[in-house]
């Protein structure tokens, strides 16, 4: 196999991602959520695995399928997520956020389905917990990386996540632009680094994109 001769510069270590949206409950038939496909986060996931690593990858609701070698992590809601990802940070030396997480759940959730009634609904939604904030201020010897989502300003919004939620590295998507991101094989990004390293990464395949993602945050850990 290829795999197996090409160098393996994450072996021993543990990476976990996280990818797709998340779902939040409405009430038993219901939910709000986004339009994550989940594929960016499988393909780091599938390059992180041939770079050597254990690889853990907490997913939301995806129609993908993993492929042997990777322990998969089916989540649904974002406290889901919150809880799959914060049990398993301490032992971890690379954490990828590329999930789509909801920032809003319903305050009460519906044990019956609700009724239609005349007139309009009105439904209370809270705030729900910043996974990637609350990593980012307990991380330890973790190499700590978010993804921004982002239709205006990409690069100063971008910037301002990596350092309010004291990440490591930035991975800016124009999800703006319909010929990419979200549902799409293929991405382009802009990734920025505490350190201060960036770079353009061109429209290629998520795979592609993966692999030079890696390269950039090996390279930054090395210093
Ligand atoms: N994120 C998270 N938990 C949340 C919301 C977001 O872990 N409750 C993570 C995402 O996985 C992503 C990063 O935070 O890695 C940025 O998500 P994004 O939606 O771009 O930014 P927000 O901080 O949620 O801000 P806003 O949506 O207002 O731009
Ligand atoms: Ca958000």
């Amino acid at each position: 196999e290829r795999n197996e001769t090409r160098a393996q510069p994450l072996k021993g270590k543990n990476v976990l991602i996280t990818g797709g949206p998340t779902q939040e409950t409405i009430d038993p038939v219901r939910f709000f959520t986004n339009h994550s496909s989940g594929k960016m986060g499988y393909a780091l996931a599938e390059v992180a695995k041939e770079l050597g690593a254990n690889v853990t990858l907490v997913s939301g609701p995806v129609q993908l399928d993993t492929t042997s070698g990777i322990e998969l992590i089916e989540v649904t809601t974002s406290e889901e997520m919150f809880e799959a990802v914060t049990t398993r940070f301490q032992n971890q030396d690379i954490v990828i956020k590329s999930a789509a997480v909801a920032d809003y759940r319903p305050k009460h959730v519906s044990k019956q389905k609700l009724k239609k009634q005349d007139g309009p609904l009105v439904l209370e939604l809270e705030r729900t917990k910043d996974i990637l904030k609350y990593l980012g201020e307990h991380k330890e010897q973790q190499y700590l990386v978010g993804f921004a989502a982002e239709t205006e300003n990409l690069k100063e919004y971008g910037k301002q996540k990596l350092n309010k939620k004291n990440l490591d590295a930035i991975v800016i998507n124009d999800v703006g632009n319909k010929n990419i991101g979200f549902k799409s094989d293929q991405n382009e990004v802009h990734v920025m680094t505490k350190n201060g390293l960036e770079k353009d990464i061109p429209l290629d395949s998520k795979v592609e994109v993966a692999r030079n993602l890696f390269e950039i945050f090996i390279k930054d850990m090395a210093g």
